[in-house]
């Protein structure tokens, strides 16, 4: 089970917290639909309890949570704040009590407004601020989690935050300005994981994949395009020590890239994270929209409330192409994120059916473990999300859960996906506590 911080916790002054990006650009008008609010969200800085209640009920073995960094060290750099991290310490040992792996994430889009001040992602310094951070969430929870992730889904936070300026910070960068900013998320996740392994842990860089197919046979190049774009830029550097090839972006090379930067950045996963949503149809260009590729349909399949197409096949491919890709350096594999989003609701009896949803997780568990019998090292499975939460710049729109949340009481309703996946973990379980399987996490 996975979730992030900004989308959960509300409670955005509380206990020494400072302001994320994420804060100041909810709070321009326009940007989140209907002026959504996050600074409650699931309340869940206050009602945790409840939430990792609902995890022990459904029996998961694991948890995939973020820490905010602005709640750590709210300026980015410098003093720590201990109360923040007190949060996730009594988070922490309430998982473990439960037999529940605590699998934290240290970036999930929640930067420091004080760094963004000080350029942010553009700014070389904010990679080693990123790496202090990182060491002291790893001095206070490193002796009871052993497996971290560093930063999540950074090529999305690159384009919908730097390029599209749709999400926080609300940049709208050129191509080698947003190239300057995927290298230094991917130093920082360098730096990173040197604080962590040198503390004896295990480090995991999440990305989101998306297999790029071409609609027509003419549109190959354009896949190419969007392939090293979507799963190359933010993986062969950490796998191969070089980046894909750019060319259709730029004529230029990435800036920024000093003298060791590759060498430090490869090598430095213990594990890939695979979020996977939907594949990617792609198209020749459309005119005058500067990219290199266009998007596509694909033909026949449902779609979520997102609109985005239910292809649980798509996961298995992409699995297959990283392993063809990569090879012996492509490290153990966990599906980070999956999930869909529909539009549910509380019947009057108290039930929230969500058909489509079991339909669109079954499918996807089922094309993992095709994956594995075909030979892939994955390790574990997380579905996002447990509650209703912040979908970011679609505010409450987008329900991703298992649980409903009636955002206006915080009553949380289990849906009937939520007994589905229950049974299924029991039913790998043996119906004993996860902890007594050996069986991936979940
Ligand atoms: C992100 C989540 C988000 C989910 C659904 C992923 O891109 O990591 O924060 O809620 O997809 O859009």
């Amino acid at each position: 089970m996975a979730s992030a911080a900004f989308q959960v916790e509300g409670a955005l002054d509380e206990d020494g917290r400072a302001p994320s990006v994420w804060d100041v650009f909810a709070r321009r008008p326009g940007t989140v639909r209907d002026g959504h609010s996050p600074a409650v969200a699931c309340d869940h800085y206050h009602r945790w309890e409840q939430d990792v209640d609902l995890l022990d009920r459904l029996g998961v073995n694991a948890y995939r949570f973020s820490i905010a960094w602005p709640r750590v060290v709210p300026t980015g750099r410098g003093a720590v704040n201990g109360a923040g991290l007190d949060f996730y310490d009594r988070l922490v040992d309430a998982l473990l009590e439960r037999g529940v792996a605590p699998v934290p994430t240290l970036f999930h889009w929640d930067l420091p407004q004080a760094l963004e001040e000080e350029g942010g992602w553009s700014a070389r310094g904010t990679a080693p601020a990123f790496a202090e951070y990182a060491a002291a969430a790893a001095d206070r929870l490193g002796d009871r989690v052993d497996r971290w992730i560093t930063l999540n889904e950074p090529l999305v936070h690159m384009v919908y935050g730097h390029v599209f300026g749709v999400h926080a910070p609300g940049r709208t960068l050129d191509v080698p300005g947003a190239l300057e900013v995927a290298h230094h998320l991917l130093l920082a996740h360098g730096l990173a994981a040197g604080e962590l392994r040198s503390r004896g842990l295990e480090v995991l860089l999440t990305n989101n994949y998306s297999p790029a197919e071409p609609a027509t046979g003419a549109d190959a190049g354009a896949a190419r395009a969007y392939d090293a774009l979507h799963n190359r830029l933010f993986t062969d550097p950490v796998l191969t020590g070089a980046y894909p090839d750019l060319s259709a972006f730029t004529a230029g090379e990435v800036p920024g890239v000093r003298e060791g930067d590759l060498d430090l950045i490869a090598g430095s996963a213990d594990g890939i994270g695979v979020n996977y949503y939907n594949p990617t149809p792609v198209t020749a260009p459309d005119e005058g929209s500067g990219l290199p590729f266009g998007f596509g349909e694909v033909p026949g399949a449902p779609v979520t409330a997102f609109g985005w197409p239910v292809v649980p096949e798509g996961l298995g491919r992409m699995i297959d192409l990283l392993r063809a890709r990569y090879g012996d350096a492509l490290p153990p594999l966990y599906v980070t994120e999956n999930g869909c989003s529909y539009e549910d609701s509380v019947s009057v009896g108290g039930r929230v059916a969500d058909p489509d949803r079991i339909a669109y997780l079954e499918g996807h568990v089922a094309a993992v473990e095709a994956a594995r019998e075909r030979g892939a090292d994955v390790r574990g499975y997380f579905v996002w999300t447990l509650t209703d939460n912040f979908e970011w710049a679609e505010g409450y729109h987008q329900r991703f859960g298992l649980v409903h949340v009636d955002h206006g009481t915080q009553r949380r309703t289990p849906k009937d996906s939520f007994a589905w996946y229950r049974e299924l973990i029991a039913s790998r379980t043996g119906g004993q506590s996860p902890t007594a399987s050996k069986g991936p996490l979940s």
